[in-house]
């Protein structure tokens, strides 16, 4: 969940500042930056709420120290400005899981000698064990995180090799997940980083003078050009604009190479005052990106092109034959995937005949299920590191089954380990709110539905071309609904103090309910819970008084006037009734307090992609009118890498 850079050549010290302001959304509870210059260590740490900011600020008054002199005290000084040539170095922000987000706890972490930082994302299951064969020999910690282990190991392993070859030792005592990268002033024109699980990319500078390191791509955008995304327990040794791979015992090993299409322009905030906004803004181009060349009018294309990514491991999906023998899909997912799977669920169940069940992945994995053969098994991540649904994807490979992963990261673990993969092509998320990432995703499912329809026969050259045409309209019809984000900020603006907040939806309205539910949630802070709308009256109506907030999408698909019904009951308990609306549609609009327009959908099982627009517009008025910071919100990280 935290993010990492390294940087060798170039200007470190910009290079890892600017790397460590795109990687925030990877946890922000605390940062970091060690580097080497005039063959010393300087470090400096900051944390708490604005710890980025903290730190460069402190950094311009020239407040490094060097770790050695500050574990001895009245040594530690500071460097003026301008003095500091550093060389090489490594950042870190950090998402706390062992150890409270303090400075203390803040990598990168030395060791006794200070000769050595090293910056850590994932968990050493074994720490508890190593620290205490570390310290019976002599070993001091300074932190409460299982990080620090690791840079004892180093020093315990340093035998004259270089880091490359100590780092190599230490981890063959390692279990648990790493991102690692680390640098020593005994071997100062590398720095060095390996991976087991937590993802980790290297990078070769546009000038080819300068080497990078990180765990996510943004932080290297428009510094380097060629990227490369280390394996498992690869070890990698990066000098200024060349690099090594080498397995644990030594043996040479070849990285993956990763072909992004991201540009710098994508990870930046372009003039809007947030990412979440931003991101929220590019879902018409985004969507129209997820439907290009895989949309014609005689049909989609896919699975042709989705699968024939994912090279020769594809083959087992990639057959007619197979996807003609599916008997049923299983989704896994987690948060907003999860939700998205659930918007897409009709589509397949309606186009395409198959039973479709969505599964959390964080349950899937602890359940033993009879393996079967015929059952497609997708697995949806955004990031594609998501733990929860790595594990679950990794059960499903387990039981030798194929897998299918949908996700918007290129090199990602999930689209590495699958048989096939389908891309989003969402464009880099900063915002830890998935907007475009989730829209995308019901639009990449129900292509997938339709096209396994025609596949199948299920669907005629009418229904195609009707489906074919729903899709197509997508990117505009979600600008309609943005258009109306001034309106809604008037309604956040009415309703935004309310305590308690229920959204009601049925069909495919249920899991648009749970993604407005969850988003304002984790953006505003306020307690809000999604419902189908027809549980409500088993118990949740109990909650309704005035003062309740009930957000009801009552969209004009198949269960509208049952909806009008929920929403009748709903009245009657005199709460605030906000209702996601068609244009034009008055009837509908009359039984509300507050109006949330949206277009109408051409085709009702299109209709999550364009509603759930209101729910993020909501949510985001009503967490801005809050004073939050929309893009960082508490306690969350972008990418959740533990269980
Ligand atoms: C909500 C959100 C999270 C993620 C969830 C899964 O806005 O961002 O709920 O959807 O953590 O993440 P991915 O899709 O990366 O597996």
């Amino acid at each position: 969940m935290c993010g990492i850079i390294g940087v060798i050549g170039d200007d470190p010290l910009a290079a890892l500042l600017d790397g460590l302001s795109r990687l925030e959304y990877r946890g922000y509870d605390s940062v970091g930056v060690a580097v080497l210059a005039g063959g010393e260590l300087w470090r400096i740490r900051a944390a708490g709420g604005g710890a980025l900011v903290d730190l460069r600020s402190r950094v311009g008054k020239g407040e490094l120290f060097e770790p050695s002199s500050s574990l001895t005290p009245g040594r530690s000084r500071g460097l003026p400005p301008g003095e500091l040539v550093a060389a090489a170095g490594i950042g870190h922000t950090r998402w706390a899981t062992h150890g409270a987000p303090t400075e203390q706890n803040a990598h990168p972490h030395s060791g006794c000698t200070g000769r050595i930082a090293l910056a850590h994302n994932g968990i050493i299951e074994n720490h508890r064990e190593l620290a205490a064969r570390l310290q019976a020999s002599g070993h001091t910690f300074t932190s409460d995180t299982d990080t620090e282990v690791l840079v004892h190991l180093l020093e315990e392993n340093e035998d004259g090799d270089g880091l490359a070859a100590s780092m190599r030792r230490a981890l063959r005592t390692v279990q648990g997940t790493f991102a690692i990268v680390a640098v020593s002033i005994s071997d100062p024109d590398v720095i060095v980083a390996a991976r087991r699980v937590s993802p980790l990319i290297v990078g070769i500078g546009v000038d080819r003078a300068s080497g990078y390191v990180a765990s996510d791509l943004p932080a290297l955008l428009g510094r380097a050009d060629c990227f490369y995304s280390l394996e498992d327990d690869q070890v990698a040794e990066v000098g200024a604009g060349s690099f090594v791979v080498t397995g644990l015992s030594g043996e040479p090993a070849t990285p993956h190479e990763l072909k992004s299409k991201w540009t710098l322009e994508d990870s930046e905030k372009a003039g809007y005052e947030t990412f979440m906004e931003k991101e929220m803004a590019e879902q018409p181009d985004a969507i129209s990106d997820t439907l290009r060349s895989r949309l014609r009018p005689d049909g989609f294309a896919l699975l042709d092109d989705g699968l024939a990514s994912a090279g020769e491991r594809a083959s087992a999906l990639a057959t007619a034959a197979y996807l003609d023998t599916i008997e049923r899909i299983t989704i896994l997912a987690c948060g907003s995937s999860l939700y998205a799977a659930m918007a897409a669920r009709p589509a397949f169940e309606t186009w395409a005949n198959v039973p479709t069940d969505v599964e959390i992945a964080s349950e899937y994995r602890y359940r033993s299920l009879a393996a079967d053969a015929r059952t497609l098994a997708i697995a949806m991540s955004q990031s594609g590191e998501t733990t929860d649904t790595l594990q679950a994807a990794r059960a499903v490979l387990g039981r030798g089954l194929p897998l299918l992963a949908v996700t918007n990261v290129v090199g990602s673990s999930l689209s590495r380990e699958a048989q096939a993969v389908c891309y989003t092509r969402a464009g880099p998320e900063i915002g830890v709110a998935a907007t475009k990432t989730l829209t995308t995703q019901i639009a990449i499912l129900q292509l997938l539905a339709a096209e396994l329809g025609q596949r199948r026969r299920v669907l005629d050259r009418g229904d195609v071309a009707r489906i074919s045409g729903s899709l197509a309209r997508l990117p505009a019809l979600v600008g309609k609904a943005l258009a109306h984000h001034d309106e809604v900020r008037e309604v956040a603006a009415r309703i935004g103090q309310a305590r308690d907040f229920f959204y009601l939806g049925r069909g495919v309205g249920y899991p648009v309910a749970l993604e407005g539910a969850l988003k304002l949630k984790e953006i505003a802070y306020v307690h809000a819970e999604g419902y189908p709308a027809g549980e409500m009256k088993h118990g949740p109506i109990a909650c309704f008084e005035p003062g309740t907030v009930v957000v009801a999408v009552a969209t004009r698909g198949p269960l509208w006037e049952k909806m009008m019904g929920n929403i009748a009951e709903a009245r009657a308990r005199r709460v605030t009734m906000v209702v996601v609306c068609e244009e034009g549609d008055r009837e509908t609009a009359e039984v509300a307090d507050e109006v949330l327009t949206v277009p109408s959908a051409p085709d009702p099982l299109t209709s999550p992609v364009i509603d759930v627009i209101a729910m993020q517009l909501l949510a985001y008025e009503i967490a801005r009118g809050k004073g939050l910071d929309v893009d960082r919100p508490r306690n969350l990280a972008k990418t959740v890498t533990v269980e």
